[in-house]
C-alpha cells in the first residue's frame, strides 16, 4: 500500500501533523471488532480500548478491577477490525505500579494486540515510566485531570484544575511528561481556560474529554454516544443516536462535528 494512500493507517507523526496544521482528531473508545471496523469506515482517527470496558462492557461500578487479560482480550479484538485508524490501548488500575512491570505490560500490549500507543494514568509521578517506555520505542498517552484509577483518592469522580494552584501543577505534569517523551495528551474533566493552556504550551496533541473544544481532539466513550450506556451519562458527552438513523449516521455525525469543534459546545464544558 503506498504511503500516499488515504486509507494508510495513521501514525504518531500524523497525529503531531495534525495538531500542526489545526486538524481536530476524532477519536473514540471501542471494545470489539465490530464496532471497531465502524468506527474505521466512518472516520475516526483514533480508537482507544478504554478500561471503561469495565463499567460499559462488565457492568463494574469502577474500573479498579478491570486486569491486563481483559484488556488484551478486547485489545486484540478491535485490533482486528483497524485498517486505518490508531490503536491505543489502556494501562489498567496496577498494571503500571512500577516501572518494571509496566514496562513488561506494555510490552504485551505492543505484542501481543497489535497497539500504537499505551495510555496511563499519572502526573509527573509517571515521568521515570514515560521516559523508559520511550526509550523502548513504545509510544504513551499521558492521562491527566480526572484519572478513574485514581477515584479513591480524589474521593469522588469531579473536575480537577480549578484551583489555581492545582492548574499549574497540571500545566508542570503536562510540560514534564512530553519532556520525558510522552506523544499525547489526554485531558478529562478540566476548565476549558486550563485545556487551552495547556493545548497551547505543548507540541503533542492533546485530547480532550469534559476540557472544551479549545484542544486538539476530543475523545468520548462510544456507549455514551449511541445512547446505550446505562445510567448516568455525563455532562461531557453527546447522545448521537438521538438525531441519527443508525449507528454510522451518529458516528459520522460525532466526527463531524469534531472536526468542525461544534462540538463539544458550552453545555458539554466546565
Ligand atoms: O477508559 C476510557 O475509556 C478512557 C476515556 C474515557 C478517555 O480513559
Amino acid at each position: 500500500m503506498s504511503s500516499h494512500n488515504t486509507t494508510a493507517r495513521i501514525t504518531v507523526r500524523k497525529l503531531k501533523d495534525m495538531k500542526a496544521q489545526g486538524e481536530k482528531i476524532a477519536c473514540l473508545t471501542a471494545y470489539d471488532a465490530s464496532f471497531a471496523q465502524l468506527l474505521d469506515n466512518n472516520g475516526v482517527d483514533v480508537v482507544l480500548v478504554g478500561d471503561s470496558l469495565g463499567m460499559v462492557i462488565q457492568g463494574l461500578e469502577t474500573t479498579l478491577p478491570v486486569t491486563m487479560e481483559d484488556m488484551l482480550y478486547h485489545g486484540q479484538a478491535v485490533a482486528r477490525g483497524l485498517q486505518h485508524a490508531f490503536l491505543i490501548l489502556d494501562m489498567p488500575f496496577m498494571s503500571d505500579a512500577s516501572v518494571e512491570q509496566a514496562v513488561i505490560n506494555a510490552g504485551r500490549f505492543m505484542k501481543q494486540a497489535g497497539a500504537n500507543m499505551v495510555k496511563l494514568e499519572g502526573g509527573a509521578d509517571q515521568q521515570e515510566l514515560v521516559s523508559t517506555l520511550t526509550r523502548l520505542g513504545i509510544p504513551v498517552c499521558a492521562h491527566l485531570g480526572l484519572q478513574p484509577q485514581r477515584v479513591h483518592k480524589l474521593g469522588g469522580y469531579r473536575v480537577q484544575g480549578r484551583e489555581h494552584e492545582a492548574a499549574e501543577r497540571m500545566l508542570e505534569d503536562a510540560r514534564v511528561l512530553e519532556q520525558a517523551g510522552a506523544d499525547m495528551l489526554l485531558l478529562e474533566c478540566v476548565p476549558v481556560a486550563l485545556a487551552e493552556k495547556i493545548t497551547q504550551q505543548s507540541k503533542i496533541p492533546v485530547i480532550g474529554i469534559g476540557a472544551g473544544n479549545v484542544c486538539d481532539g476530543q475523545i468520548l466513550v462510544l456507549y455514551d454516544i449511541l445512547g446505550i450506556s446505562a445510567g448516568h451519562i455525563p455532562k461531557f458527552s453527546k447522545n448521537y443516536m438521538a438525531e441519527s438513523n443508525d449507528i454510522a449516521a451518529a458516528v459520522k455525525s460525532y466526527v463531524a462535528e469534531v472536526k468542525n469543534s461544534s462540538f463539544p459546545s458550552a453545555e458539554h464544558c466546565f
